[in-house]
């Protein structure tokens, strides 16, 4: 037993729940992990993250739990009495929600709302949640600030996260749960996404499979290294939210318990770069297959971190030279490639 603060963390199966639940278990925490497991991506992925935690410490409690079912959610906050909970759990990805929008209403929308009632009824501290870059959807002025207008998502995926912000920003107002949303930028490294660029890439290269570059390869994205997602979500953890008031640099209208802070790296970096470097890091050529912009699909973005630099000390520091060397030194050792 320690006198930290007990925390609870949904999608810690998942690619960033894993990395961040990882740091916690390091740092001595007692973790309680939520996850449904669901079969969006490989499912021994899942399970190989969560082997990972389980060898890690005896502080990791780990649910098998959907969140949109509140009955088991309400048991489980009340045996485990968070102090904290990171909601890291949703629906990811943006092109499925075009095909599948139930889910992503269920998951995202029905899931955050238990989540944000359970903060209310058990009085948590804080409550941390997964946002996205993906809320400035149309937006043409770069780079993205938290306090531009968010108004015009590109799809459903974008406007799920962006109605999480909104159900946060009433439940701070209304009944003083203290939120804070963090926008992740598309987010890279060891144990990453299947579904997601870097792995589709790698993967498809070394088996002589053609990677398909939308929008002609023309989109750039503000890449951001799994290790400083851990550290802005670990310092939004810490941080008090006391200082809002007086130190509040945005428009963020409420003078309640409510932010939201932009976890990128600050940097661009075109597609066409972002290959180059995989290519140079396996040593070989891809063959790519140039098409149009897909629907739903954002062509470039960057984020401004200026107030989540000043508010809560984050200083990204991993550019993509290094991020996605370390990506491949994994994928070999996590597929036995001795090459
Ligand atoms: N990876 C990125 O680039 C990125 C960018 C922006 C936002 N995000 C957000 O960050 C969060 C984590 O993303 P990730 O990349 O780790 O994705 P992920 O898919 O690897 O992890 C999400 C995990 O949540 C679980 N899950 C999904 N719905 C659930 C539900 N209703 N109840 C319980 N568990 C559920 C999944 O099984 C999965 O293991 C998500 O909210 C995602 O939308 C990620």
């Amino acid at each position: 037993m320690n006198n930290k603060k007990k925390i609870l963390v949904t999608g810690v199966a998942g690619f960033i729940g894993y990395h961040f639940v990882k740091k916690l278990l390091n740092l001595n925490y007692e973790v309680c992990g939520i996850d449904s497991i669901n079969n969006y991506y490989s499912v021994k992925l899942k399970k190989d993250r969560l082997k990972n935690l389980f060898n890690l410490n005896k502080n990791f409690y780990f649910y098998k739990v959907n969140i949109s079912n509140k009955k088991i959610l309400r048991k489980i906050f009340n045996d485990f009495r968070p102090d904290i909970v990171v909601n890291l759990a949703a629906q990811a990805g943006v092109r499925d929600s075009l095909k599948y929008p139930e889910k992503y209403l269920k998951f995202n929308i029905i899931g955050f709302l238990n989540i944000l009632e359970l903060s209310k009824e058990f009085e948590l501290d804080k409550l941390v949640y997964a946002s996205t870059s993906s809320v400035y959807g149309l937006n043409k002025k770069l780079p993205y600030k938290v306090s531009d207008p968010v108004d015009h998502p590109k799809q459903f995926y974008a406007v799920t996260k962006r109605t999480n912000e909104l159900m946060a920003h009433s439940w701070s107002n209304l009944y003083n749960v203290k939120t804070i949303g963090l926008r992740f930028f598309t987010v890279y490294g060891p144990w990453g996404r299947p579904d997601m660029a870097l792995y589709n890439f790698v993967d498809n290269i070394l088996r002589n499979i053609p990677i398909k570059l939308y929008n002609y390869g023309n989109h750039f994205r503000d890449f951001t290294y799994i290790d400083d997602i851990v550290e802005g979500i670990y310092l939004s953890m810490l941080y008090n939210m006391k200082k809002l008031n007086k130190n509040q640099i945005t428009t963020d209208v409420s003078s309640k318990p409510f932010t939201l802070f932009n976890l990128g790296s600050g940097r661009k970096t075109s597609l066409k770069k972002f290959v180059k470097l995989i290519e140079f890091n396996l040593g070989k050529k891809a063959q790519i297959e140039l098409l149009p912009l897909q629907l739903g699909d954002v062509v470039g973005t960057t984020a401004n971190i200026n107030k989540t630099k000043l508010e809560l000390g984050y200083n990204p520091s991993t550019i993509p030279e290094e991020g996605i060397k370390k990506f491949i030194d994994w994928y070999k050792f996590y597929k036995k490639l001795d090459y």
